[in-house]
């Protein structure tokens, strides 16, 4: 599947902008600054890795498919060094920064002792990072880190993945481990199932520790076989925020995997990856018609990533309107996480852009985000769009912005 696209890669792909830079640098200044106040040093290094918005294949992760996220230009960046030297039995030291909900606090622990899972917190979060990349037996030197970051929390562009990784990565370049992104997404994840307690699939720490600037980032998240799909320079990458937020996430999701999960065994297939179009329908009359409608969804959902990677890299935004009003359909109807005025915006953006481009629910749905991809020409119909949804509705604003497809997690180089 991986091979297909493999002739289109070329150089038309977007570049960071000015802007992009000013605000990594001021996030550095913040890490860095926060880093001397904890702990009175300099740090010795950074490291960055951000958010990702995902394009195609939604609840097709935890099914073993396809799916097509790209990094965002929104990022967690930790300053890290040497640890106290004062301390008798050197400690793991973390200070969080500007991280709205998760901020203000420090926390330091000792590598040896037994690390309890406890409350979802940025400091287990920490701590489950560094248990995991011990599960793997990878040895963790005691460590400081000051993180900082600007990923927006809780609206489903994946704060909490570009957390674990930049963690994770920070720990693999002081232990001089220069740990694979498949080990940085794996153990980002176990912190995040074990520690935040809700069973996510891989694609968002994948994204965010292997995508290529310019890039979205095809992967199979059954072997992690994964490969940068080029984002032809006409499209923009807009994300809309429907002001309404998830809530009831974790326990839906459960459910949701937990249906997907007796689907695939009514069929006797490890997973709905495994199961085609045609095999499905032989199942109708046998099958839960709820079970049926979340299988619908997940196989065809997996159908839509090699059309929807192929119009992305060739700037087809017809064929990216089609695909994106189907997946849309089918998360509302079949697979049910949508809601009733995330469909009206939805629909109100779809009409704007017309052929210009696509949009649909993005992330896992309850509320979160809706992504566009359109034309750059066709951003300013969406901005519209989204002004006349606010004015017609009480519930609260939604905001649109574009965002640059930029690299997943990496050292930062200083000059
Ligand atoms: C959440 C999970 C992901 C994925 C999406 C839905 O973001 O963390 O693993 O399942 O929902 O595609």
């Amino acid at each position: 599947m991986l091979r297909w696209v493999s002739g289109l890669v070329h150089d038309d792909v977007q570049r960071l902008g000015e802007n992009a830079m000013d605000r990594r640098e001021r996030l550095i200044a913040r890490a860095r600054q926060g880093y001397r106040l904890a702990y009175g040093a300099e740090p010795s290094r950074f490291v960055a890795a951000p958010g990702r918005v995902n394009l195609i294949g939604e609840h097709v992760d935890y099914n073993d498919g396809y799916v097509l996220p790209c990094a965002i230009d929104r990022e967690t960046i930790i300053a890290f060094g040497p640890p106290s030297k004062d301390a008798k039995s050197p400690r793991f030291e973390a200070v969080a920064l500007d991280m709205g909900e998760m901020a203000s606090a420090r926390d330091d622990f000792d590598l040896i002792g037994k690390i309890l899972s406890g409350e979802n917190n940025w400091q287990n979060h920490v701590r489950g990072v560094v248990q995991a990349l011990g599960r793997y037996g990878h040895r963790i030197k005691p460590m400081r880190i000051a993180v900082a970051g600007d990923v927006p929390i809780g609206v489903g562009l994946s704060s909490s993945a570009a957390f674990g990784v930049a963690v994770a990565l920070a720990a693999s370049e002081y232990s001089g481990l220069s740990l694979a992104p498949e080990t940085l997404a794996k153990v980002a994840q176990i912190a995040k199932n074990d520690f935040v307690g809700c069973a996510g699939g891989i694609m968002d720490q994948m994204a965010s520790a292997a995508s290529v600037a310019g890039h979205a980032l095809l992967l199979d998240c059954r072997s992690l076989e994964h490969l940068p799909i080029p984002i032809h320079r006409s499209l923009a990458i807009s994300v809309i925020d429907t002001g309404l937020r998830r809530s009831p996430t974790e326990s839906a999701l459960g459910q949701r995997r937990a249906e997907c999960e007796a689907a695939a065994a009514h069929f006797g297939v490890r997973a709905l990856r495994d199961l085609d179009g045609a095999r499905l329908r032989e199942g109708y009359a046998t099958l839960d018609q709820t079970l049926y409608q979340r299988a619908r969804h997940v196989v065809s959902e997996i159908e839509r990533v090699e059309p929807v990677a192929t119009a992305l890299a060739r700037g087809q935004t017809a064929v990216l309107a089609e695909m994106m009003r189907a997946a849309h359909l089918s998360l509302a109807k079949d697979f049910d996480v949508s809601l009733p005025p995330i469909d009206r915006l939805a629909e109100q953006i779809a009409d704007a852009l017309g052929e210009a481009g696509g949009v649909r629910l993005t992330g896992a749905g309850f509320g979160g985000c809706l992504v566009a991809v359109s034309t750059h020409d066709a951003t300013g119909a969406i901005v519209d769009a989204v002004a006349s949804y606010n004015r017609s509705t009480a519930d609260l604003p939604a905001t649109a912005e574009i965002f640059r497809p930029i690299s997943g997690a990496a050292p930062i180089i200083l000059d």
